[in-house]
């Protein structure tokens, strides 16, 4: 058995086990399945409590490191970190900014055995100019700010490894940088759609680089999702398209302004700027495929998966073979999709499935008021996805999803950020981080002005990853517990830590829940952290504080080690709301600037058992 195919089978043998079929009574023996703990370990540590402080707390007895931070050299020939002279070129050969997904890859080549050396992938979602530059004015960078921040966007793929503690290999042959000029592929019903065509790609196939990757997520045959959120902050000039071109109302739905952008970057680059290239826009808001073990492979923006504001894209198999992909648009009102490939996943050979998520079905999901829920198809001339209603091709419908979507009668949810499958049980678990604007409730959203947000738990029919239809609850209400409108599982309030704004989430092996936060500071009054939850057992819902981070951050990429005794997670923009003059963070060197990082937790044992 490949360790590849170990990896699906242990997936769907946990899911089998509790079902008893014969397949899993193999598995049982095999050297994956051996090692899998007793199922519903308790989780034991001594919580952590919210604070303020310019320090990252955690239980007593566990310790953390930064493994890598903003400006860490990642080749030999890399420039030392420093902040009064930096370069574009530098920072291309450095550790990026605002860390967001952590995907931990195992070395040797994705054999699931190995919990102390591997890869990792982490996304760098944006730039904050006014912490990383001494002199820097928003919207008005100069040439040279606006080549480092373009440079510090993207991913860094780092080997890593343990030995006393987690370092990062300055000369590993893994090393990459991707950054918002690298060359992508276009794959799918877009790739070259007259939308997609520009100066710079006539044919509408080749894209330079990435924008904005948020979450993300691994698929079962070891390559790594990453997805493009906030795209619109980059363009500029939607004025300039006049009134009657359709492209003019898809980049407002997107979000892009009339006139200068966030980032100031059309200054310097047309591209950016929608009176020179009004195409542009359209080649961002895809989820990205990557293989982290190849340094050469060209990353791949895969349209299938439909263009929206990207938060997470979790690959799972369906019971059918096929692949499955959940994801969510991470905006007020927007919605949550899946994707199903047509393609099964070929569990013998990874690279026979580069392709998969070149071809299948997007759907978007409708929560009833009944606790039941339907994966409605985005196909074009099915139902009102038609001509009548402006669509020509699958590529058109793909590239304005959000207004099919919104045709099908998609429910509009609270900000759909992370989601995530337990393991143990195979219910999907959504977390809806927030929604001021909210006015009306609905069952799935069913709280007006949302400021604490919830997790939405999703039991698909048949336990089928490939099923159309669902049920779904309410798992958690967040916020303070002593505010009525919480809930927790239907757990003793008492005995829980205030949480609010779930965002990127995790599991751990024994199904217990993990939740990061971004937004505690504006409705708790203390610093965004972590969370554990059990989903399961007398103990579901008893969510417990494991970590409190530092000003501005918020807390992203939560990821375990195959054996779940290091926990990772990212620190992402410490110290904002302060400036480079006035940092309100020192984080994680204690001296300003303050540094995104990736830290890595470790304690007795396995995470959170003791
Ligand atoms: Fe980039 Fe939805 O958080
Ligand atoms: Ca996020
Ligand atoms: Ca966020």
């Amino acid at each position: 058995m490949t360790y590849f195919g170990s990896i699906l089978e242990k997936r769907m043998a946990r899911r089998d086990f509790l079902k008893g079929s014969l397949l899993t009574l193999a598995l049982a023996v095999s050297p994956s399945a051996r090692s899998l703990p007793i199922p519903g370990q308790r989780l034991r540590f001594q919580p952590a409590v919210g604070n303020t402080a310019d320090q990252l707390t955690i239980p007593d007895g566990y310790q953390f490191s930064a493994v890598l931070s903003w400006g860490d050299p990642l080749f030999p020939d890399a420039p030392a970190f420093d902040p009064y002279r930096q370069s574009a070129q530098a920072q291309t050969r450095q550790f990026g900014y605002n860390n967001d997904f952590v995907g931990f890859f195992p070395l040797p080549h994705y054999n699931l055995a190995t919990a102390n050396h591997g890869l990792l992938a982490v996304n760098h979602e944006y730039t904050n100019g006014e912490l990383m530059f001494p002199q820097y004015r928003q919207g008005q960078p100069t040439e040279e700010q606006a080549a480092i921040e373009k440079a510090a966007f993207g991913l860094s793929i780092v080997e890593i490894r343990h030995q006393n503690a987690w370092r990062y290999v300055r000369d590993s042959r893994f090393n990459r940088r991707i950054t918002a000029e690298t060359p992508m592929r276009i794959t799918g019903p877009v790739q070259g759609h007259r939308w997609v065509r520009t100066k710079n790609d006539p044919q509408g196939v080749v894209i330079a680089g990435t924008l904005e990757n948020c979450a993300g997520g691994k698929t079962p045959w070891g390559t790594v999702l990453t997805c493009e959120e906030n795209f619109h902050n980059h363009f500029a000039n939607n004025a300039a398209l006049s009134d009657g071109d359709p492209r003019k109302a898809i980049h407002a739905r997107y979000g892009i302004g009339d006139g200068a952008s966030s980032y100031g970057w059309e200054r310097f680059d047309p591209r950016f700027d929608c009176a020179q290239e009004p195409n542009e826009p359209f080649r961002f808001g895809w989820v990205v495929e990557i293989d982290p073990y190849d340094p050469t492979f060209v990353p791949r923006k895969h349209t299938a998966l439909g263009r929206f504001k990207h938060e997470a894209a979790t690959a799972v198999p369906a019971r059918s073979g096929q692949a499955v992909v959940y994801l969510g648009d991470d905006e007020r009102f927007q919605y949550v999709y899946k994707f199903i490939s047509r393609k099964r996943i070929n569990s013998t050979s990874r690279r026979a499935n580069f392709d998969l998520l070149e071809e299948g079905v997007l759907y978007c999901a409708r929560f009833d008021e009944d606790g039941t829920g339907q994966w409605l198809p985005l196909v074009f001339s099915h139902g009102p996805l038609t001509q009548e209603n402006g669509f020509s091709s699958q590529g058109d419908i793909l590239l304005d999803a959000r207004r099919a979507a919104q045709l099908l009668g998609a429910t509009e949810m609270d900000r759909p950020e992370d989601i995530e499958t337990n393991p143990e049980t195979g219910k999907v678990y959504v977390a809806l981080t927030n929604n001021t604007r909210r006015t009306t409730a609905n069952a799935a959203n069913p709280r007006v002005n949302n400021s604490y947000g919830h997790i939405i738990e999703i039991s698909e029919r048949g336990n089928d990853h490939g099923a159309l239809h669902f049920r779904w609850d309410i798992f958690l209400l967040c916020g303070d517990p002593n505010d009525p409108s919480t809930y927790f599982a239907g757990f003793d309030k008492e005995a829980v830590s205030p949480i609010a704004c779930p965002d990127n989430i995790a599991f751990d092996q024994d199904g217990n829940l993990w939740i990061a936060t971004d937004g505690q500071p504006d409705t708790l009054g203390i610093n965004d952290g972590v969370y554990a939850v059990p989903t399961q057992g007398f103990d579901r819902g008893h969510v417990r504080q494991f970590l409190s981070a530092v000003p501005g951050a918020e807390v992203c990429g939560p990821e375990f080690t195959p054996d779940n005794r290091t926990f990772f997670c990212a620190i992402q923009h410490p110290g904002d709301g302060g400036t480079f003059a006035n940092p309100t963070s020192s984080f994680p060197d204690g001296k300003a600037p303050a540094r995104p990082s990736v830290i890595a937790i470790t304690g007795r044992g396995r995470i959170g058992a003791s």
